[in-house]
């Protein structure tokens, strides 16, 4: 199976969690478009009724064609579930995402979810986090002066990341420094807080306790893992 493949399962799959009458998180990313696609037609040819809360614009945008129903998160107490993408996943279920820039809206959305289930392929399982480099949302304001207290904090190597031959935009008009910590993220959750503490970060792509089960698609086909005393195990 190719790795489009596998993504395209693993989205589908993933989409048997949603069930009529569900407030549903959109995430964003090339396998979780998959679900999208996928709930759209669902909701098109066996009328399942769902209101989405898409991550970004670019999946606002896909599910506005698919034909799924959107709100604002802000006119919600909770959404029931969200299912989205992640760069990496540990053992603990813990992940970095923010590979596709959207990790802020991502986060909100999770956060105000009652579970979350990723979509992925198994190169994005990993036992120790950060051989992708972590993204992390700063401001505008004063980014280099924010990029060098990351660098020192982390004693790694942190770059604004590009499009073409400029900083790269996000949905929210702020930057995404790349923090290139190596394999060696085994505290994620103190390093988040560490992180956070950093005036001009905005958020940080470590999704901790957040992720419930992982639809993980590889050369034997689709599983799904549940992590244990999550909100999603029996
Ligand atoms: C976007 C994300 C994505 O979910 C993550 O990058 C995974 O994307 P893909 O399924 O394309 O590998 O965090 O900010």
């Amino acid at each position: 199976m190719d790795i489009d493949d596998a993504k395209r399962l693993a989205g589908i799959e993933a989409a048997k969690f949603i069930k009529n009458g569900m407030n549903v998180g959109l995430g964003t990313g090339s396998t979780v478009k998959h679900t999208v696609i996928e709930l759209g037609r669902r909701v098109k040819e066996d009328g399942l009724e769902i209101v989405g809360v898409p991550t970004s614009l670019a999946t606002e945008k896909l599910a506005q064609e698919v034909g799924i129903p959107l709100i604002e998160l802000s006119d919600v107490e909770r959404l029931d579930i969200v299912i989205d993408g992640a760069d990496e996943y540990d053992p603990n279920f813990q992940l970095i995402k923010g590979g596709g820039a959207a990790l802020l809206r991502e986060k909100i959305v999770a956060q105000q979810s009652l579970a979350m289930v990723v979509v992925a392929d198994d190169r994005k399982q990993v036992e120790t986090l950060g051989a992708f480099p972590l993204p992390i949302e700063v401001t505008n304001f004063a980014y280099l002066s924010t990029v060098r207290a990351l660098s020192n904090l982390l004693k790694c190597s942190v770059k604004i990341r590009m499009e073409g031959n400029k900083p790269l935009i996000t949905d929210n008009g702020n930057l995404i420094a790349d923090a290139e910590t190596g394999p060696i993220i085994s505290n994620p959750i103190e390093l988040e807080n560490e992180i956070l503490h950093v005036a001009g970060v905005v958020q940080v792509g470590l999704f901790n306790n957040m992720c419930d089960a992982v639809v993980l698609a590889g050369s034997n086909g689709v599983s799904t893992h549940f992590r244990t005393n999550g909100r999603l195990s029996s």
